[in-house]
C-alpha cells in the first residue's frame, strides 16, 4: 500500500497531478481510518503504464482508452504519423544549430532563405557582421557564412587576373552596340566588372561613361586600362550597389550591362533601371537563358541551383515589355563569347588546382565548367537591346 506523497517521489509526479488522475479514473484510492488516501500495486503500475504511453504522444483521454479497452490501432497509426513528423523536423532543427556553429554546410537553409525570404536574408547577414557587398556576396557566391571568408580569398584568386568575368567579346559588345539607334552621348555601364566591354564602348563611342560595380578593385584595374587606352577622361567609376544607384532620373541615353543584371534579378533591374534612361533611351542587357523547352534534368538541377530565376528569352522579352520597353534586337551569343570567358577560366583552374585543393570556390567553377562542357545548345546567353517607350 502507498501513500499519496510515496507515489508522488515514485513517480516523480505531484500530488495535485495524482489527485487528477485519480479524479480521472486512471487510480482508485482507498480513504483509510485516518483521513489518508492509500493506493496499490495495481495504481501504482497503471500509473507506470500510463507514463510510458504518454512519453508516446499520447493524449489522457487517448491513455485511458489504452489502459482500460482494447488498443485502437487508429489511433496509434496517427500518433505515430504525428511523431515521425515532430522527429524529422526536430531533426532539421539540430542540423541548422549543427551548421550555424560551423559543423556542417549551410548552403541549403541559405538558398532556401534565399528564395522564400530574400530581404529577410540579407537584412539577416548584415545583422551576423557581414557588409552589404559581403552578404551579396555570400547569397551569389559562397553560400555558406562559415565559409565565406576563405571561398572569396580563392575567389577573387581565381578571377584577379582574368579579363572577362561573364561571357561576352568585342565582336558581340558591337553587335550590340550597332542595334543601338543614336548615337550615345550618356552611357551607365553597371557591373562592368574590370571593364571588357567599357573598353569597346569608350573606343567605339564619343559618349561620356559611367561604370559602376561594387568592387573597389575591379574599378582601379579599369581606370588603369582606360589611362593605356588613353580614353579615362570620358570615363568615372562608381563604386557602389546596383540595386541603390545614386542616379537622376532621365541621366542616360544608354544603359549597358553584360552579365550582371542577374544578380538583383534581371526583371527587378528592368523596372528599377526604366526611370534611369531618357525618352527613347536604350537598354542593352546580356542574360543567361534557356534556349529549349525541356532542358535535361542534368542541366535543369545545376542552374536551378546557381539561377534559380534562369527563364527563356521570350519570357525576359515579355517582362522587357511589361516594364515599359520595346524590343529592337536580341541575339544569342556566339561560342566565341562563352570560349573568352570559360577557357582561360578553365586554364586558371588546371593551374591553381593543385595549390588550392578542397578550395569551395574552385569546386563550384568546376562544377559550372561541367555544365558548360555539356551545354549542347540546352542554354544561351543572350544580349537583349530594349528601348524605354514613352
Ligand atoms: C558576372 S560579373 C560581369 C562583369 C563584367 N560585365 C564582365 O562581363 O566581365 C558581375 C559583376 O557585377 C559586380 N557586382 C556584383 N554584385 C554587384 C552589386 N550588387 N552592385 C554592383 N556590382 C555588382 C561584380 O563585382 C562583377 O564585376
Amino acid at each position: 500500500m502507498y501513500r499519496i506523497s510515496q507515489l508522488a517521489e515514485m513517480l516523480g509526479l505531484s500530488r495535485t497531478t495524482l489527485l487528477y488522475y485519480e479524479k480521472q479514473g486512471v487510480i482508485q484510492g482507498k480513504r483509510l481510518d485516518n483521513g489518508y488516501r492509500s493506493f496499490t500495486d495495481k495504481d501504482l503500475q497503471r500509473l507506470k503504464l500510463l507514463q510510458k504511453l504518454q512519453a508516446g504522444g499520447l493524449t489522457l483521454k487517448e491513455c485511458l482508452a489504452c489502459l482500460d479497452e482494447k488498443v485502437e490501432r487508429d489511433i496509434l497509426v496517427e500518433r505515430l504519423r504525428q511523431l515521425d513528423e515532430e522527429i524529422a523536423q526536430k531533426q532539421k532543427s539540430r542540423q541548422l544549430l549543427a551548421a550555424l556553429l560551423g559543423e556542417s554546410s549551410l548552403t541549403d537553409w541559405h538558398q532556401t532563405l534565399e528564395q522564400q525570404a530574400p530581404e529577410a536574408h540579407l537584412e539577416w547577414l548584415i545583422k551576423q557582421g557581414f557588409d552589404e557587398k559581403q552578404a551579396l556576396r555570400l547569397k551569389w557566391l559562397s553560400k555558406d557564412m562559415n565559409n565565406h571568408e576563405q571561398y572569396m580569398l580563392d575567389f577573387n584568386l581565381i578571377f584577379k587576373d582574368l579579363e572577362r568575368w561573364g561571357p561576352g567579346s568585342e565582336a558581340d559588345t558591337l553587335r550590340a552596340l550597332a542595334k543601338v539607334p543614336h548615337s550615345p552621348q550618356s552611357i551607365l555601364e553597371i557591373g562592368c566588372g574590370q571593364g571588357s566591354a567599357t573598353q569597346i564602348l569608350a573606343e567605339h563611342s564619343s559618349a561620356n561613361i559611367t561604370a559602376v560595380d561594387n568592387e573597389e578593385f575591379a574599378l582601379q584595374s579599369l581606370v588603369k586600362t582606360l589611362k593605356e587606352q588613353g580614353t579615362g577622361d570620358r570615363v568615372a567609376t562608381v563604386c557602389t550597389n546596383m540595386e541603390k544607384l545614386p542616379f537622376e532620373p532621365d541621366s542616360f541615353d544608354l544603359i549597358w550591362c553584360e552579365g550582371s543584371a542577374y544578380i538583383m534579378g534581371v526583371n527587378n533591374a528592368l523596372k528599377a533601371w526604366r526611370p534611369l534612361l531618357q525618352d527613347n533611351g536604350i537598354l542593352v542587357l546580356s542574360d543567361l537563358v534557356w534556349s529549349v523547352e525541356s532542358p535535361s534534368e542534368k542541366a535543369l538541377a545545376f542552374w536551378q541551383k546557381e539561377y534559380p530565376d534562369m527563364t527563356t528569352a521570350a519570357h525576359r522579352i515579355a517582362q522587357a515589355e511589361q516594364a515599359g520597353y520595346e524590343v529592337i534586337g536580341s541575339f544569342a551569343l556566339s561560342d566565341e563569347s562563352w570560349l573568352a570567358y570559360y577557357a582561360p577560366l578553365e586554364d586558371r583552374i588546371d593551374a591553381l588546382g593543385s595549390q588550392r585543393q578542397g578550395s569551395m570556390a574552385l569546386e563550384d567553377l568546376q562544377r559550372e565548367l561541367s555544365a558548360f562542357h555539356l551545354r549542347a545548345g540546352e542554354f544561351d546567353y543572350q544580349m537583349f537591346i530594349l528601348r524605354a517607350c514613352n
